[in-house]
Order: structure tokens, then sequence, then C-alpha cells
């Protein structure tokens, strides 16, 4: 005789209750409780509990064979850059993104690659039809045998399929659409995610089988059921981007086996997602005439150098608070570089609204970028065209001083590799001389106020 229960339970942070709240005691949000009844023959997280108590066994450390988590590449570049070098078999991968943003064609794509090495795979799809995934496949010319399809939203008989069919790579597209019979809540509550994450990882470590889940993000942006997934899977990538990026973006938020520093970067373009290795290329005005309120970064994400352009824009305000709208860097950062360049330097921009982004929709997080920021405020202000052979790195501080930033050398060799001709920033106790590349003249600046008079701002 199968005993249920019910319980409510919070759809943000999976508190459970035994009575509905308005408002959930743990994580504070509103009308976030939904009334789950959960079976007894798998009740939630304590089933996984009882499963793994019947069949345990107690070994001796030196006995245990050493899991074997050497990735295996899946020859999708920056994909398998992301994750330091591929997939390791038996881990659980999760995509999260928003709808169209291309987790399904990047999914495809790994298949794909992997199909071509003679590797077998099942893609279980609860969202769409074979035949929308073969017409997915066919635009990105994949056609084999090895990837197999099968539509069903019950996680029971995806892992029966998996089983039978003796594959070595699983695709589930996507876990909020899934089902498990033992819980009757709807699917994409936290009851049902956190149930199917279970069981797929429990079949993947089982099995080594290597499992890829597509997750969907709530319209705040972040996963539906957000802890329950990230504490069950071995590797969390977000893919972002919005319609007017050129670029897709690819980012570990956890990652068991390597860092999670690692940015992969995509197109999406008529034949699928390409992958987009040399990201310096996104630097968009290429012609001889530049306007004012441009200046070119020596970026580093993760271990990778790029240069990027930082594009402001500012003007006289009509509104009683002037604007700072910012985009691909951090607001906060932004607002105190502007009260720098207002203190240390004279601008006046507190009647000014001040625009600022990157260009190619990229977001980085690198505290070189604050002088090519100052730089390209000045000169939107000044009205005064910066050249483009400048490419500049440095952090700036609050007392306008520019501080040296990590991985010098190797921001040196990209704007060298790239023909620009000057660096303008604070080396620190290295001299330029000894950065050792021909074509570049390195500048070596203490103060924001110098590089922007070197720069006639
Ligand atoms: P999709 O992978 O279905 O996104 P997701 O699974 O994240 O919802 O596809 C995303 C978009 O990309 C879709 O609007 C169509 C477009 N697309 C291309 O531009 N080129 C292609 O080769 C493919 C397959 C899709
Ligand atoms: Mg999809």
């Amino acid at each position: 005789m199968s005993k249920t229960k019910t319980v409510f339970e919070c759809q943000t942070c999976g508190s459970q209750f035994p009575k509905w709240l308005g408002r959930c005691n743990e994580c504070g949000g509103w009308n976030t409780l939904v009334e789950s009844v959960i079976g007894s023959a798998a009740p939630g997280v304590s089933s996984q509990n009882a499963r793994v108590a019947s069949d345990s066994e107690v070994f001796s450390l030196s006995d245990v064979d050493i899991l074997e988590s050497t990735p295996i590449p899946t020859k999708v570049n920056e994909f398998d850059h992301v994750l330091g070098g591929g997939l390791v078999p038996g881990s659980v991968t999760l995509i999260s993104g928003e709808p169209g943003i291309g987790k399904s064609t990047l999914v495809m794509q790994i298949l794909g690659s992997l199909a071509n090495n003679g590797v077998e795979s099942l893609y279980a799809t609860a969202e769409e039809s074979p035949a929308q995934i073969r017409g997915r496949a066919s635009r990105l010319g994949i056609d084999s045998e090895n990837i197999k399809i099968v539509a069903t939203a019950s996680i029971e008989q995806i892992i029966q399929h998996a089983q039978d069919t003796n594959i070595s790579f699983l695709v589930v597209d996507s876990i909020h659409t899934l089902v498990c019979a033992d819980i009757s809540s709807s699917a994409g509550t936290v009851s049902q995610v956190r149930e199917c994450a279970h069981r797929l990882t429990e079949f993947a470590k089982r099995t080594t089988t290597t499992v890829i889940v597509i997750g969907q993000v709530t319209k705040e942006g972040t996963l539906a059921g957000p802890r329950v997934l990230e504490h069950v899977v071995d590797t969390v990538l977000s893919f972002e981007g919005d319609d007017q990026a050129l670029v897709r973006t690819l980012r570990a938020s956890k990652h068991r086996f390597g860092t999670t520093d690692e940015l992969g970067l995509f197109d999406m373009t008529e034949g699928g997602l390409l992958a987009l290795d040399d990201p310096s290329l996104l630097m968009a005005i290429t012609g001889s005439v530049r306007p004012s309120g441009l200046a070119v970064a020596a970026a580093i994400d993760g271990s990778r150098p790029f240069l990027v352009e930082v594009q402001a824009l500012v003007v006289p305000t009509t509104a009683p608070v002037p604007r700072r709208v910012v985009q691909g860097i951090d607001t906060a950062r932004v607002s105190s570089l502007i009260a720098v360049l207002q203190k240390r330097c004279g601008l006046q921009l507190a009647s000014c609204d001040v625009y600022v982004s990157l260009v190619g929709g990229i977001k980085v997080k690198d505290a070189a970028l604050d002088l090519a920021i100052c730089v390209a405020i000045a000169s939107a202000d000044k009205d005064i065209v910066v050249s483009k052979d400048n490419v500049f790195a440095g952090e700036v501080g609050l007392s306008g001083e520019i501080r040296p930033t990590t991985h010098m050398t190797r921001r040196v060799r990209e704007a060298d590799r790239r023909g620009h001709k000057l660096m303008a920033a604070n080396l620190g106790k290295s001299k330029p001389s000894e950065y050792k590349v021909e074509s570049i003249e390195i500048k070596n600046f203490e103060l924001l106020k110098d590089v922007l008079l070197m720069q006639d701002l």
C-alpha cells in the first residue's frame, strides 16, 4: 500500500511546509508555495536516501576505484574550452538559458560532433517533436544513425530507453518539462525537477553515461528551482546573450572538474552556432573614420586575452537626475569612474547623461577595463577621437591613480598581435622594455590625468 503525503513547497527555494502560507518563511517569497502530493514509493529526497541506504556497502578508501575524470573532447571548441577540455564520463551537465538562445542547437551540434566520432547518443525531447529535432539537425548538416531520438516527458521511460539502447551519451530537453510518476505536482515544480534531476544523476553515476540536461530560466533570468538543480548536477553552464547581441556567451557557474573562469563565445549563424575563438574581431568600427567616445581595452576573461571596444556617449541631461546607462559592465563601477573623472580630472559630468557599453553585447568582468572606460567617457565628453592604435589596460583607483593589473604580458601580446601600437597602463615595477614586443610602444602612466593629457583629452 502506498501512502501519500501532501506538502506545500516553495518554488523559489524548495522549502517544504505542512500548510499553505502566503509567504515562504524561508526565502520570504510571496505566493510561491505549491501543493505537492508525494507518494511513499519515492518521497523526494528521502527516497534517494532510502535507495542509497538499501544497497550501500563500506569500502576502505584504498579499495575504491578512482573515478576517471579525464574530460573527453566533444570537438565543439568553445564548449570544450569552457569545460577545460570536454565532458567527463558519468557527469551531469546543466545548460541553462532563455528560450531561443540556442540551447537545443548547441546540444545537437555536440551530438553531431560526437556521432562523427562513433559515439552513440540518445536525445530525449519533451518540448519538441522528433520531426522538429530532425529539422534542426538537417539545418545543421547533421544526419547520423548514432543519434537516437525519443519523445516523452516521463523520466522513467527516458532512463529505461537509455539503458536499453546502451548509449554513452544522454541529452534531456528540458528538465522543466519532465515528470516523474511518483509525484503528482505538475512538470516544472521544484519537487518534480528535484526528483527528475536525482534520477538522472543516479543513472549517470551508475552507468557512467554522460548526461546533458537543458534547463529553462524564469522571467527574472534565474533558473527555475535554482538551488535544487545546481546542487544535484556536476556542472552548471549558462548560455547568455540578447537579441541584439552579436555574440552568445557560455560560462560555467559551477564545475566539479575544473575552473569556472573560462568564457565561450558563439555566433548564431544560418548554419548553427559558430565558435568565435578570436573575440578581438568583435571590434566594431574598423573603418578609417572613427567617431569620438570609443576606446579599445585589452581585456582578459578566464585565461583568454582579447581586445574589446568601449563605447561612450555623453549628452546634457533633461532629467532631474542624470542617467547612467551601462551595458556589459558593472553599473556601480562606471558610476565611481565618473566620480573620479569629475573630481580628479576636472570633467563636468554632473549635468550630463552618460551611456557606456561594450561593443558586441558581451559582458566582461575585468578591472583592467577601467582605463578604457574613463578614456571613452572623456573622449565622448570632449568630442575628441582616440586613435585606434591605442590600447588601454589598467584599474583606476578612487584617487585617480592607475593600478597595475594582472596578466599584463598577455594583454601586451594580444595588443601586439592585433597590430596596435601603444599600451597606456601602470606596469608596476616592470619596465616597458621587459615585454619584448618589437612592434609595440608601451607607455607607462601612473595617473589617469596624464593618460587623458597624452590623448589631448
Ligand atoms: P534553439 O536552439 O531552438 O533555442 P533554445 O533551445 O535555447 O530555445 O534555437 C534558437 C534560435 O536560433 C531559433 O530562433 C532559430 C535560430 N537558429 C539559427 O539562427 N540558425 C540555426 O542554424 C538554428 C538551428 C537555429
Ligand atoms: Mg530548445
